[in-house]
């Protein structure tokens, strides 16, 4: 059983043991909020226990559900935004044993030239459509749904449709639009339990559909954040990776360190990074304060943030995410006439060199005043990815709550939505139309700045 593991070694002197073993109080509070439910958002806590949230039963209907929609269709458009589809885009694209070509990705953009290319792809394909929306009336999704259903009502017919479409939504038909279409055309539902929002629903039905569909042992990743979930029993936070982990982040926070930069090194885990971005952020992004979440992937962005990493203001700290598939032997060959001056790396693995260059950088970050740590996990199976969600979101519990906030509610993303219906004049919002739409035309205080 292999969990999730948190290198320290380039936090000193910002950072020591004995700085973080002096919050231990501060994470038995947390951790006791957290298992007695009595912290703030405490009926959003459905997530805690994997093998509660996935159980058995659900697993084989799930299992059953992507093996019926892979008998018929090549390819599943998941159709989602933020918690409704980063999770399984995360996993499956990190997962060797998944496969990524399988899955596409819609409603987590109104860009048109997306859903354009996207349409076209879909032309003469076998396909199926995933539509996840806890409230069943998020505007992005349901504008993809709406375009990608005609699309395949129009190729196989409503009937053949009906078989092909899935929907994941909250249990409730009075909660959630996408309910009560579902349940009038007939499509196969999954529930998302009201007690888990989106950011950590990736275990739910969610996550774990797209991801059978891909092909992978959902068994097996449950069990893996199971096991992170048994081991966070232990609130000792020197023994405990998932804690320490909160508690890095609350000292260097109180030392000005205001960004946290997870960094990647295979650009399969990108969205890990872009899943606990939405994690993080969404959860502690509250009352002013907090850190912010940005993420990068090495060595590619080397070439383009590593300046300003290494040398730019010193306001943030870096979380290196690594699994090294060194097994994973891509052979760099011997070249007689050695003109790149590489033959020293002749028979080495691309892998072994993508090793060292880490290593150098974590070095080279903190020599230059960038505290560093990394979560390690050591292959990219689906038990130790599995393990690495669950870390990562009773981290962000744990961290919320030392933070003071609330870490399950989103009160801030409703001030778009209103601006954007008061403009569209959405039903509802009549009220609203004539003074939103005047402040964004006077909010216009002069001809743009055009060359001339
Ligand atoms: O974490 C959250 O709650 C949000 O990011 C939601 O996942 C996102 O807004 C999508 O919401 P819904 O699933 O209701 O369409």
């Amino acid at each position: 059983m292999s969990l999730p593991r948190l290198d320290t070694n380039y936090l000193v002197p910002d950072v020591t043991r004995d700085h973080v073993a002096a919050l231990q109080p501060y994470v038995d509070l947390a951790h006791r909020m957290l298992v007695e439910k009595t912290g703030p958002g405490a009926e959003m806590l459905g997530w805690t226990d994997p093998a509660a949230l996935m159980p058995p039963d659900l697993r084989t209907r799930i299992k059953n559900a992507a093996s019926r929609l892979r008998g018929k269709a090549d390819v599943m458009v998941v159709i989602g935004i933020g918690g409704s589809y980063l999770g399984a885009r995360a996993v499956i694209d990190a997962l060797p044993s998944a496969d990524s070509s399988r899955v596409l990705y819609a409603g987590q953009t109104l860009g048109a030239s997306y859903m354009a290319d996207l349409k076209r792809q879909l032309k003469g394909k076998r396909w199926c459509i995933n539509v996840v929306s806890k409230s069943g009336t998020t505007t992005e999704p349901a504008v993809a749904f709406r375009i990608l259903k005609k699309q395949l009502e129009d190729e196989v017919g409503r009937e053949a449709a009906r078989e092909l479409i899935v929907a994941t939504t909250d249990p409730d038909p009075a909660k959630s639009a996408l309910r009560r279409v579902a349940d009038k055309e007939g499509y196969e539902t999954f529930s998302v339990p009201p007690d888990v929002g989106g950011r950590f629903s990736v275990l739910s039905a969610v996550g774990v559909l797209p991801i059978a569909f891909a092909g992978a042992d959902v068994d097996a990743l449950v069990q893996g954040a199971a096991d992170c979930c048994s081991a966070c029993a232990n609130p000792n936070v020197l023994k405990n990776p998932a804690y320490h982990y909160a508690a890095v982040r609350n000292l260097l926070y109180r030392q000005g360190k205001s960004i946290e930069l997870t960094a990647v090194v295979e650009p399969q885990l990108y969205y890990l990074v872009e899943w606990w971005k939405q994690l993080f952020g969404e959860s502690e992004g509250k009352d002013h304060s907090s850190l912010f979440p940005a993420g990068v992937q090495y060595t590619t962005d080397l070439h383009s943030m590593g300046q300003w990493v290494q040398e730019g203001r010193r306001n943030l700290f870096e979380t290196f995410l690594c699994s090294y598939s060194l097994a994973l032997k891509v052979e760099i060959p011997d070249d007689p006439e050695n003109a790149d001056g590489l033959n020293f790396l002749s028979h080495t693995g691309i892998a072994e060199v993508n090793k060292k260059a880490f290593e150098g950088t974590a070095l080279a970050h903190c020599d230059g005043g960038v505290p560093n740590m990394t979560i390690c996990i050591d292959d990219l199976t689906e038990h130790s990815l599995g393990a690495l969600l669950y870390f990562y979101e009773r981290a962000c519990a744990v961290s919320g709550y030392m933070l003071g906030v609330n870490p399950f509610n989103q009160p801030g993303v409703e001030a778009y939505k209103k601006n954007m219906f008061a403009l569209m004049n959405k039903p509802g919002f009549e009220a609203e139309h004539a003074e939103v739409a005047a402040r964004v035309a006077n909010a216009r205080v002069d001809e743009d700045i055009a060359f001339g």
